[in-house]
C-alpha cells in the first residue's frame, strides 16, 4: 500500500525544527491501517469515517492517518464535499505549498514530492496559497496563515496576501462554525507564543471579522513585552489579553461567536470586569480582605493577565499579593473548633469562620490564641458578626 508521510511532519524536518506529529497519506483505506496499528501498539484509535481519517494516539504522541482524498467546496466556508482520490489530489487541496511535501516511504531512498514549489518557498520564507480562492474555500486558514507566518517567521506572499484581503472583504469568515474557528484560536493558543500571531491577526483584520470588536493588540502588545524569554507562554493569558479591552456586551458576543466553554468563558467575562474595576485597585489603601472580597470566584488567569497586561504599579502589586498569598490565607481554627468554644450550629459558624479570616487578612489576629480571642469577644456580643 503506497503510504506517504505528508504535511507537517516534512516540513518540519527541512526546517529542523522539532516535530511531535506524524501525519501519513495512504492510497488506500486509512481506518483499516489505523484500526490495525492501534492494535499492534496497544494505542487509541480515533476514526472520522465521513472524511476516511483516523487518529492511533498515545499520551502525547499521535499519528494520524488519512485516505488520500479531494475536496469540493460547494460555498465559501462550508465543509468539503470528499472523495477518494490520489496523493496528487491530497496535496493540492492542502493550504500553502510549506504544508505540501511528501516523503513516499514505500520507495527504498525517497525522495520528496513537491508539486507546489513547498522547498523553494520554505527557503524564502513564504506563506502561499495554493489558488486564489483557498482562503473562500475555507476561511479558517486565515487564522492558520498567521499561526505558520509568525511561528517561523515568515511572511505572508504578495497575492496570497490580496486573496487573504478579498475574502475578508467578502464576509466569507461569516459562514464558518464557531467551534472550527474555536479550534484554529486553539491552535494559535498553544503556539509557544501566540502573542506575534494574535497581533497579526488583529493588523491584518482577521480577528475583527471574527467579532467586531477585536481589534486592539495593545493588551496583547504589553503582555508579550512582560513575558520572559522562551518559556511556554499561557494560552488562557493571552485569551485574557484578547478580551480585555472588551465590554461586556462583546464579550458575550466573542463568547457565543467561538461558542467558547465554561472555563474560557469565565476568563472572558472575569478579565472584562476586573478591568473595570482598576480605579478600586489603585486606590491609596485597601485592606487585604477588600482584595479578596473584589477577587474571589475569579479567574486566575483573568487576575494574572490584568496584572501583567496593567503598567507595574499598585494594582499589579495587590493582585499578585492575592495570588500567591492571600488567596491562601485561612484561620486556624475550624468548624469544629468554634462548636468546641459553645458556638451554636448552623450559619452563624460560617459567619465567624469569614470574621476570622478577614481579620486574620488585614493582620488583626495571628497566632490561635488572637483567634480564640476574637470568638469569645464575638460570643460575649462586644464584637459584631
Ligand atoms: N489543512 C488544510 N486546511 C485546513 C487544515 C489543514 O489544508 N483548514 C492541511 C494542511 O496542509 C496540513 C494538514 O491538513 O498540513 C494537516 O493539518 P494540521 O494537523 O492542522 O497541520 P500540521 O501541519 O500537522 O500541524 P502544525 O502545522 O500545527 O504543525
Amino acid at each position: 500500500m503506497p503510504v506517504y508521510l505528508v504535511g507537517g511532519p516534512v516540513r518540519d524536518v527541512l526546517l529542523g525544527a522539532p516535530t511531535t506529529d506524524l501525519d501519513f497519506v495512504l492510497e488506500g483505506d486509512a481506518p483499516q491501517l489505523a484500526s490495525e496499528l492501534a492494535r499492534e501498539l496497544g494505542w487509541h484509535l480515533v476514526v472520522h469515517d465521513r472524511f476516511g481519517t483516523a487518529t492511533v494516539s498515545h499520551e502525547d504522541c499521535h499519528i494520524d492517518l488519512v485516505t488520500a482524498r479531494q475536496e469540493v467546496y460547494s460555498a465559501p466556508g462550508a465543509l468539503p464535499e470528499v472523495s477518494p482520490g490520489t496523493i496528487h489530489d491530497d496535496l493540492a487541496r492542502r493550504d500553502f505549498s510549506i504544508n505540501t511535501l511528501a516523503l513516499p516511504l514505500f520507495q527504498s531512498v525517497p525522495q520528496p514530492i513537491d508539486e507546489h514549489h513547498g522547498i523553494d518557498e520554505l527557503g524564502k520564507g513564504l506563506i502561499r496559497t495554493l489558488h486564489p480562492l483557498s482562503f473562500a474555500d475555507d476561511p479558517t486558514r486565515m487564522l492558520r496563515a498567521v499561526r505558520y507566518e509568525q511561528r517561523f517567521g515568515f511572511a505572508l506572499e504578495i497575492e496570497s496576501k490580496a486573496h487573504l484581503r478579498h475574502a475578508l472583504a467578502s464576509g466569507y469568515m461569516d459562514a464558518v462554525s464557531g467551534d472550527r474557528l474555536r479550534h484554529e484560536l486553539e491552535r494559535i493558543l498553544a503556539e509557544q507564543h501566540p502573542g506575534p500571531a494574535l497581533a497579526r491577526a488583529i493588523d491584518l483584520g482577521v480577528l475583527k471579522a471574527i467579532h467586531p470588536a477585536l481589534i486592539d493588540q495593545t493588551p496583547i502588545l504589553s503582555l508579550d513585552s512582560r513575558s520572559s524569554g522562551d518559556n511556554h507562554s499561557s494560552s488562557m493569558l493571552y485569551l485574557a489579553a484578547l478580551a480585555y479591552p472588551l465590554s461586556s456586551q462583546d464579550a458575550e458576543g466573542v463568547i457565543q461567536r467561538f461558542n467558547l466553554p465554561g472555563h474560557w468563558a469565565k476568563v472572558v467575562q472575569d478579565t472584562g470586569e476586573l478591568r473595570q474595576l482598576v480605579p478600586q485597585f489603585s486606590s491609596a489603601t485597601l485592606p487585604n480582605s477588600e482584595i479578596c472580597q473584589l477577587l474571589e470566584g475569579r479567574s486566575e488567569e483573568a487576575i494574572a493577565a490584568v496584572s501583567q497586561i496593567g503598567r507595574p504599579g499598585v494594582v499589579s502589586q495587590r493582585l499578585d499579593l492575592y495570588l500567591t498569598e492571600l488567596c491562601q490565607v485561612n484561620p486556624i481554627l475550624d468548624g469544629d473548633s468554634m462548636l468546641a468554644m459553645g458556638v451554636t450550629e448552623g450559619p452563624l459558624v460560617g459567619r465567624i469562620l469569614g470574621k476570622l479570616r478577614t481579620a486574620k487578612l488585614d493582620r488583626l489576629v495571628e497566632s490561635e490564641e488572637d483567634e480564640r480571642q476574637l470568638v469569645r469577644r464575638i460570643l460575649a456580643g462586644r464584637e459584631d458578626v
